[in-house]
């Protein structure tokens, strides 16, 4: 069954420059990195707010279809190998929604566009700490959604006292690399991948009630969503009925 993100731990040797890291201290050849990862026609940060909400077991069926919607390329990116169907069915059943985190954006027709999975790791007792996976949909992509899912589950992390965050990442992979580089990641590299990990500050009163606050809006957008394609359907309905009706008049 595909990890979380499946790909190998071994030994990392090779550190990456600190320009991978914004907080490195060598800013002009950060600069150059960020340059060259800038990519023209990706827009900026949106400016209302992403509603972004927990996902839970019902939620199950609309994963497996944003999956299965990624090429090969791009699972092969969010997997570390070019997960097929069945191997991304796998992953999905296995989805542990009381121990995990998985958290979702929807579009206004109900697609699942983007979805990221906070994977606890097994409880040492020592220092907790999650791995981070996301994927966001083709047509969805540069309007910030993996940056915000990444933000959210930070913050997440941070509210139920993980201390250190994960990223697998295949080494070509920009944007993804920019997404933890912006949260401060540090990054190892072995070859093809590269191994990102960021050290949490403990929660605060602000992260709590900002998670709060940030979940309960996206429930209600969820809701409000929902309701209008319901709404949208029995009319349609209503309106083919009257049509069948109208039609079945006249012919008499
Ligand atoms: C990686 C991925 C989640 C990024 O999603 P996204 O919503 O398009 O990312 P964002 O819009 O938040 O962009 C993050 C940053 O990367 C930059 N970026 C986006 N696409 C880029 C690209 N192709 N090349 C270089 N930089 C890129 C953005 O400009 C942004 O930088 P900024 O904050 O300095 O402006 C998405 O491409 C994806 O789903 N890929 C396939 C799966 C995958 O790679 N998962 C990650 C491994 S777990």
């Amino acid at each position: 069954m595909p990890r979380e993100n499946p790909y190998s731990l071994g030994t990392m040797t090779k550190i990456l420059p600190n320009t991978m890291n914004p907080a490195a201290s060598d800013k002009a050849a950060s600069g150059a990195v960020l340059r060259a990862f800038a990519q023209p026609g990706v827009s900026k940060k949106p400016a209302v707010m992403v509603p972004i909400r927990s996902l839970g077991e019902n939620h199950r069926a609309r994963i497996a279809g944003h999956l299965k919607a990624l090429d090969a390329h791009d699972r092969y990116y969010r997997f570390g190998f070019a997960a097929n169907d069945e191997q991304i069915d796998r992953y999905v059943n296995g989805l542990d929604f009381d121990h995990d985190e998985i958290f979702g954006i929807y579009n206004r027709h109900l697609v699942l566009i983007a979805m990221a999975h906070l994977a606890y790791a097994a409880d040492t007792g020592a220092v907790r700490s999650a791995e981070f996976g996301v994927s966001v949909l083709p047509q969805s992509r540069g309007r910030h959604y993996g940056s915000r899912l990444f933000e959210r589950a930070v913050m997440h992390a941070r509210n139920v006292g993980v201390s250190k965050l994960y990223v697998h990442v295949l080494s070509e992979n920009k944007a993804m690399l920019k997404i933890a580089s912006h949260g401060g990641a540090t990054f190892v590299r072995d070859g093809a991948e590269t191994e990102g990990h960021l050290l949490l500050p403990p929660a605060t009163l602000n992260t709590h009630l900002t998670e709060m606050f940030e979940e309960q809006l996206a429930q209600a957008n969820y809701r409000i969503k929902l309701q209008s394609r319901q709404f949208q359907n029995t009319l349609a309905s209503l309106q083919s009925n009257w049509w069948r009706g109208n039609g079945a008049e006249k012919r008499d």
